[in-house]
């Protein structure tokens, strides 16, 4: 292998840097050539890919964004759109790639792999770290660290007021932002999709505290989970205890920018040089990820497929440190 292109895709995430770089210096290391692929599936099809060098990843391994950009594409999802992309691969001379994304990102890969027989590795690039076959995505401690911040302001005014925050933070469908969040940012109670939390037992969680004297409260909902969002729990719970005084924070995109942490640039600079060496030795179809410490490849069907299972421990540990 000779020419090897790189892209973002979805959602960006701390640290997809650090991981362009690693990887174009592992090409570069290994001497193969090698190409940015510019907004991802969707600036392959429109044939944005120009090559790179050492010196275009210089200075980047702090930013947070990516410096390929990044999209979601509608075209991709159509044969049509991906054999455009694989007609401009092969106008570069481009024989693997090498991507940074999510469940979406891998998805493509996928398919592009089973239509064109074209080697793709993955990184794990989204800070939902809701991905099977890598203990952490590249982005998730950022977006943590970020998120357990913010928190820690709200707790001020919250106590200063008497108030109960309703907290949402992203993640999509997991609740692996919220569960650190929560027992980080000392919350009385976290909301995530895998698990039922009923908005009685928000209540009466809030009641008991209340009843205890507690006056501030912070309860920490993750974006996906199924008894609503913040504000549709807030006011819920709103109405059931009127005497308190409630309010509604969205944490959002805030939690996807700002400077990668030093775990992520570890882990982004590790899993970007796996990537490389994956191609060469042969991997096809696969993401690379961390496993107890070990580098692991998991085909991209299983990363998609599969539950990366969060430990109930965690929840009962809210419980039993909001007392
Ligand atoms: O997958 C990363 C993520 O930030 C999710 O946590 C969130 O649900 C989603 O992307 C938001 O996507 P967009 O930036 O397209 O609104």
């Amino acid at each position: 292998m000779k020419k090897i292109g790189v892209f973002t895709s979805g959602g960006d995430a701390p640290g997809m840097n650090a991981c362009i770089r690693a990887i174009v210096r592992a090409a570069v290391y290994h001497g193969i050539e090698v190409y940015g692929i510019h907004r991802g599936y969707k600036g392959m099809i429109k044939g944005e890919i120009y090559k790179m060098d050492s010196h275009t990843v210089s200075n980047i391994i702090q930013k947070g964004g990516t410096i390929l950009r990044s999209a979601r594409s509608k075209d991709f999802v159509t044969p049509e759109g991906r054999k455009q992309a694989y007609e401009q691969l092969q106008k570069h001379g481009i024989e693997g790639l090498v991507c940074i994304g999510g469940d979406g990102t891998f998805t493509g890969a996928n398919i592009f792999y089973e239509e064109f027989g074209i080697p793709i590795v993955g990184a794990p690039g989204t800070i939902d770290n809701d991905l099977y076959g890598t203990d952490y995505t590249i982005g998730y401690d950022t977006a943590v660290n970020t998120a357990l911040d913010a928190i820690d302001k709200i707790r001020d005014t919250a106590d200063s007021h008497d108030r109960v925050f309703f907290i949402e933070v992203m993640g999509r469908d997991s609740g692996y932002i919220a569960i650190p969040c929560a027992i980080g940012g000392g919350a009385e109670i976290v909301m995530i999709p895998e698990a039922e939390t009923s908005i009685e037992n928000v209540v009466d969680a809030l009641r008991t505290g209340w009843n205890r004297s507690k006056t501030s409260f912070i309860v920490i909902v993750a974006e996906g989970d199924e008894a609503g969002n913040a504000s549709q729990v807030a006011a819920k719970v709103q109405e059931e205890l009127p005497h308190m005084d409630a309010r509604v924070t969205i944490l959002g995109h805030v939690q996807r920018g700002g400077a990668p942490t030093a775990a992520d640039r570890m882990l982004a600079s590790q899993l970007g040089i796996a990537c490389v060496e994956g191609l060469l030795k042969g991997e096809k179809c696969v993401m690379a990820g961390i496993i107890n410490g070990e580098l692991v490849y998991t085909p991209f069907i299983e990363t998609i497929t599969k539950d990366k299972l969060i430990n109930p421990h965690y929840l009962n540990m809210v419980n039993i440190l909001s007392v």
